[in-house]
């Protein structure tokens, strides 16, 4: 077993992790003023560590040459946080950390964005061997799921408490320069994975297509018209919600994601519930409506004992009424 693999129900929380940073991107609360400090945590206790170990493990994942320097990575990307109130953020100010860490290991050609699929879209990407999404990459994979935010005393980062930076939280400015570079770095076909069947907190229908999302705000307008051929989306539905579809291809926020890449220069080509990912759904749900269909058409062997159970019981009836008629 890959010592790299993460346990599903930790990449679950990870997901939920970038979900909130995510939907934080949406209008701020309204009682979020009357109090700075929320129940955030400090900064992920060793970071530090867990940053090193997951840039050396990527190098050795991927053989990167010439060798990251990781140690120098790590500077970088304290620098852009430490010695500051820990509101004080800016994309800007992981520029540095991201000139640094581009590299062409996992694949830009194939590059998978996501927007509340976290879950599917990391299993299917298989750690960027299959596609890339930019968790695969060297900044998602060092900093996936950890917090941090700066201190103007020492040690220069916030041990205990993160506060909440109104509408969101301090390292949301990181993910954001992590999406645009993200985004500029992709070439040739690229895929967008997005949910039809999105709820918030509260149960409300979520867009498929947010254009306050990080894939609204962040990704889609920095796509390099010349590098970028096609975008691919794939709008997948949960298992449990049945058709008709609010939001799928040609239907409600797709139409406007539609008009604004083409408006772009970008062709969309948009496939509803792709087999290949359903089959991945049904993993966790093989005795659903739609699983079980999926399982058949491929196969078609089902029929088969039918016929046979029919065969038998009319040889059955056919030979009772013979020994009757004998008998009578
Ligand atoms: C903060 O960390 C403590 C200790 O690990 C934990 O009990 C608590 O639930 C955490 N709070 C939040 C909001 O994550
Ligand atoms: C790595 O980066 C650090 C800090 O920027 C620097 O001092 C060191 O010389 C670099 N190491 C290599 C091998 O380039
Ligand atoms: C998002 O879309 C709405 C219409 O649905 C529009 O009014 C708004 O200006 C858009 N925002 C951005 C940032 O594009
Ligand atoms: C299954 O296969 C048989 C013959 O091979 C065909 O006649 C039948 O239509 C198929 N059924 C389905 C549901 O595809």
């Amino acid at each position: 077993m890959g010592a790299t693999r993460l346990p599903l129900s930790l990449l679950v929380l990870l997901g939920t992790l970038r979900v909130i940073s995510r939907v934080s991107a949406l209008p701020p609360e309204p009682e979020m003023s009357t109090s700075m400090l929320t129940e955030n945590n400090g900064t992920t206790l060793h970071l530090e560590e867990i940053f090193l170990g997951r840039c050396w493990d990527f190098q050795r994942l991927w053989k990167v040459s010439p060798e990251i320097n990781c140690t120098g990575l790590w500077d970088k990307f304290f620098h852009a946080f430490s010695n500051r109130d820990p509101c004080d953020q800016k994309p800007s100010y992981y520029d540095d950390f991201f000139s640094a860490s581009a590299f062409d290991t996992p694949s830009a050609e194939k590059t998978l964005f996501w927007s509340g699929t976290t879950v599917l879209a990391h299993e299917y990407s298989n750690d960027g061997l299959r596609y890339t999404t930019l968790e695969d990459t060297l900044p998602g994979y060092v900093l996936n799921g950890l917090r941090w935010c700066g201190s103007l005393s020492e040690p220069w980062y916030n041990e205990k408490t993160c506060p909440k930076c109104p509408p969101t939280v301090p390292w949301d400015s990181f993910w954001r320069a992590a999406s645009r570079s993200f985004a500029k770095r992709a070439r040739g076909d690229v895929y967008v994975m997005l949910s039809g069947t999105r709820k918030d907190q509260e149960g409300k229908p979520i867009d498929a297509f947010v254009n306050t999302s990080y894939f609204g705000m962040e990704e889609l307008p920095n796509l390099d018209q010349q590098k970028v051929s096609k975008v691919n989306v794939w709008v997948m539905h949960d298992l449990i919600v049945v058709p008709p579809y609010r939001e799928a291809c040609g239907k409600g926020s797709l139409i406007q994601l539609d008009q604004e890449l083409s408006r772009r220069g970008f062709l969309m080509d948009c496939t509803d519930d792709p087999p290949f990912l359903r089959h991945l759904q049904c993993v966790d749900d093989p005795n659903s409506k739609s699983c079980t269909k999926a399982a058949t058409d491929g196969t078609n062997t089902s029929n088969a004992p039918k016929i046979t159970m029919y065969k038998i019981s009319l040889s059955v009836i056919i030979v009772s009424a013979w020994l009757v008629t004998v008998n009578t």
